[in-house]
């Protein structure tokens, strides 16, 4: 089998505006791995923030994000700007040796701002408008709104454009984190702008909605609005071309705000930080990725998930393949709790150093919390801290400190990257469109589906890149497919080229059945995908919850089944048995040319769904990064110029044992071929040069 090849097409950031290439790369000045937090000293009076700077560096702290909401504390009054403070932490911090994100601090405007221009305020689906009082009250459609922002841009950029603490742009922050889609008359009139540039005639607007349906027939633009609250489910390609709209409004936001700082400092390298992460995802962050000069991500696990390594692995694959594979950045998690979740769990500094570890694992160069000092007032004050409440005599100060030397011991891992000869294929319109309203089931969940493929393949030690499905996979000896309800004709197209050139491709149920318009693609299901899978649905058989059938294995679904019917040349590899279904095909393989095409035609259970990424895995013949993985470590690999470094991740509450030579950085102990992870914890070994 070929070696996983360089990403080549839709997954690698390409620069859309020419800028990429004349900016500074990653590491961003900084020399090993970024060690860091977002810090708002705004909330501190001044002797505080001197002590901060002592802790920084006591700490390791290499890189801070700063002024991510000091608007108001910048330009307390229209026109009027107070920069003494911020002066003085841009200085303290360079001279400290510590680089800056500088936010353009725009994710919560002044009340002045609001209460002089209300017409910026977003608007729900009902109407409802979202006052000031929180954060990121602001429609990104409102040109009052940009014009406000562009000029506090240019004001920061020119007064820190070419201060020596400045290693890169923070634009806003988390864009479109609260206010995903806003409703109101500015968004109305930028979704019908976009409407006319993506369709040019009312008649084709009118074909793809199929607004034949329900009286929908429109006669010009202007009678198109968002979709609002209506007295039943509103237009399906409407609300999906809305939710398009808003991604692309919420990007060109920030790309006006990075044209101006491509002006004021081309120079500097610009970034705003993602959301990718369980329980987010109205950013369709693949097309955003090429605007950004390094990616960066935000992410939290939930407190009720008893396995969140899963949640960090598929996330920071996600990540890694937004970025084309290049190093990219954790601009936040947390040291412990947060305060957002109904029932916020604290984490062991253990837990804290190997999620952070984690990130590291899938090709993060640089780690940094949310945030460096715990609030003593306002919304966050119960959310963690690398120094908390209690100060530095605890275990999340002891925990932060010791995770600095951690990363100073690994930082020669810094600019390697990791290798993956498996895709799991992931695209956030088709999942909008997936979890659409009036479906079969509303318990259809794409991401979660694609983690639990994700996870099957990496419990056997398999990297995973996840990508969509328009991306080069040449590369690539296994891809799943993993209801991917919406695709394009060249996308099946490209997903059969992989599973004719060699790879085995796994199709699961609810995949290939609408075209991008979000009409269904007749003759049978799953129809973008039948002629490859050999197989033709005539009728979903979706499932009650907690009910569930069982297959001829003895194993189970849930979820869904269907009525399959399998062509001459595609084997039924399981049957359903019992029930109206009994004795039709529920998994399927079918050879196609050099590879192999499988169809799995409900939910099966985690057990079964293992089983079945062991049998594709070893079909393919791809090989996992350490054999014979014990339950519960977690593996992958990272490479660079005439180096690799494994990564060990005990996520078991008992050592365990893996199979490796060279030397573990953070210990420093030679490895002779077994290492003892302990519970818990993490190695990072230097391999030793093959031969
Ligand atoms: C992020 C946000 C931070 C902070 C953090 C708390 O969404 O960017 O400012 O609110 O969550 O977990």
């Amino acid at each position: 089998m070929s070696e996983r090849a360089e990403p080549t097409t839709a997954s690698r950031p390409r620069s859309t505006d020419g800028r990429r290439a004349d900016v500074a790369s990653w590491p961003l000045g900084l020399t090993g791995v970024g060690y860091g937090a977002d810090y708002n000293p705004e909330q501190w009076a001044d002797e505080v923030r001197v002590a901060d700077i002592q802790l920084m560096v006591e700490a390791g702290v290499s890189i801070v994000s700063l002024a991510v909401f000091a608007w108001a504390r910048i330009e307390p009054r229209e026109g009027e700007y107070d920069w003494t403070w911020l002066d003085d932490t841009m200085d303290r911090l360079a001279a400290a040796g510590i680089r800056v994100t500088l936010a353009t601090a725009t994710a919560s405007p002044p009340p002045w701002l609001s209460t002089k221009h209300p017409e910026i305020l977003p608007e729900l689906a009902d109407g409802t408008v979202l006052w000031p009082g929180g954060r990121q009250h602001y429609r990104v459609s409102s040109p009052v709104y940009r014009d406000y922002v562009v000029r506090l841009t240019r004001a920061i950029a020119r007064r820190y454009g070419t201060h020596p603490a400045l290693a890169m742009w923070h634009v806003d922050n988390e864009i479109g984190c609260h206010v995903p889609h806003d409703y109101s008359d500015d968004a109305a009139r930028g979704f019908r702008r976009w409407l006319e540039n993506r369709y040019g005639t009312i008649e084709a607007l009118n074909h793809a909605w199929g607004t034949a349906f329900w009286s929908q027939q429109y006669s010009d633009f202007a009678e198109v609005l968002p979709p609002r609250t209506a007295p039943t489910f509103p237009n399906p390609t409407h609300q999906l071309d809305f939710r398009r709209y808003s991604s692309d409004e919420l990007l060109s936001y920030y790309q006006d705000i990075r044209a101006v700082l491509a002006e004021e400092t081309p120079h500097v390298p610009c970034t705003t930080n993602f959301m990718v992460m369980a329980g987010s995802g109205p950013m369709d962050y693949y097309g955003w990725a090429p605007h950004m000069d390094v990616v960066s991500n935000d992410h939290y696990v939930q407190s009720a998930d008893p396995h969140p390594e899963r949640d960090i692995a598929f996330s920071a694959d996600s990540v890694r393949s937004m970025a084309g594979g290049a190093p990219w950045l954790l601009m936040e998690h947390s040291t412990s709790a947060v305060n957002w979740q109904g029932h916020n769990r604290s984490r062991t500094a253990a837990e804290s150093h190997r999620h952070s570890l984690a990130h590291v694992a899938h090709g993060a160069d640089g780690v940094m919390f949310f945030q460096w000092r715990q609030s003593q007032a306002g919304a966050e004050k119960y959310h963690s801290a690398m120094l908390p409440h209690a100060g530095t005599d605890t275990d999340v100060w002891r925990g932060a400190v010791r995770l600095g030397e951690i990363l100073r011991a690994i930082g020669e891992v810094q600019g390697s990257r990791v290798q993956a000869r498996a895709a799991v294929l992931y695209e956030y319109p088709s999942v909008w469109a997936a979890r659409m309203d009036s479906h079969p089931s509303d318990a259809i969940d794409p991401r979660a589906e694609a983690a639990r493929y994700h996870h099957a393949l990496a419990r056997r030690g398999i990297t995973a890149d996840v990508v969509p499905p328009s991306s080069d996979l040449s590369g690539y000896d296994v891809v799943v497919v993993p209801e991917l309800y919406l695709v394009s004709d060249a996308d099946a197209a490209n997903v059969a080229a992989a599973a004719r050139r060699g790879a085995t491709v796994l199709v699961t149920y609810f995949s290939g059945i609408v075209d991008p318009d979000d009409r269904v693609r007749l003759g049978g299901y799953p129809g973008a995908f039948r002629e490859l899978l050999g197989v033709r649905t005539e009728e979903f058989w979706a499932l009650q919850p907690g009910e569930e059938v069982t297959l001829d294995d003895g194993s189970t679904g849930t979820v869904w089944s269907e009525r399959l019917h399998a062509a001459d040349g595609t084997d039924a590899v399981r049957r359903f048995a019992g029930g109206p279904l009994d004795g039709g095909p529920a998994v399927t393989r079918r050879p196609v040319d050099a590879g192999t095409a499988w169809y799995v035609a409900t939910r099966p259970s985690d057990e079964a769904v293992w089983d079945l990424v062991d049998a594709i895995v070893r079909e393919s013949g791809v090989e996992p990064v350490a054999p014979d993985l014990a339950d519960g470590l977690e593996v992958t690999r990272r490479t660079g110029p005439g180096a690799s470094w494994l990564f060990v991740l005990n996520h078991a509450d008992t050592a365990l044992d893996v199979r490796c030579a060279g030397l573990e950085l953070i210990s420093g102990v030679e490895v002779a071929g077994a290492l003892t992870v302990p519970a818990g914890g993490v190695a990072v070994v230097r391999e030793r040069a093959a031969g």
